[in-house]
């Protein structure tokens, strides 16, 4: 009953560790254009995806399943901070968008608690492309120097890298 399950929760952790590499990726590019609280949005939400992985982790291996910790996706090499946004934005729509079918499914396999963190993530990365469409919206309305004038601001940007 629970193989189907352990399928779709491997796949989340394909999708979580991908989510990951990218973040880290903008994280890094990001600091190297001196877009600071930007680049530390990305760090925080990286560590939340993985704090994603770990949940959906501990969920197959209590389910008696192995993690096959495979990469959902090679990383997308973007140098521009607005289609660094804009990718991030599709990759939680995608994410969202799986994870409700997920939770679908789950229900339909009377897998309850899988569907609930299904849910629970779905609601997590609403938050992700929150703040990441926020973000865009700031650089499409004041244009790209509006992260570099953040950077003389201290902490993250606002909406920021809370949660
Ligand atoms: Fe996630
Ligand atoms: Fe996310």
């Amino acid at each position: 009953m629970y193989d189907t399950s352990i399928g779709l929760l491997n796949t989340a952790i394909a999708d979580e560790l991908a989510a990951i590499h990218q973040y880290m990726y903008f994280h890094f590019r990001l600091d190297d254009l001196g877009y600071a609280p930007l680049a530390n949005l990305l760090k925080m939400t990286a560590i939340q995806e993985m704090q994603h992985a770990e949940m959906i982790a501990e969920r197959i291996l209590f389910l008696g399943g192995e993690v096959e910790m495979k990469v959902g996706r090679e990383v997308e090499k973007i140098h521009e901070a607005q289609a660094m946004l804009e990718k991030a934005k599709s990759l939680e729509q995608e994410s969202i968008a799986m994870y409700n079918k997920f939770a679908v499914e789950c229900s339909q396999n009377a897998d309850s608690a899988s569907k609930k963190l299904f849910e629970d993530l779905v609601a997590a990365e609403e938050g992700h492309w929150d703040q990441f469409d926020r973000q865009s919206d700031f650089v499409q309305r004041f244009g790209e120097s509006y992260l570099a004038l953040q950077s003389f601001q201290s902490g993250p940007p606002e909406g920021g890298a809370g949660q």
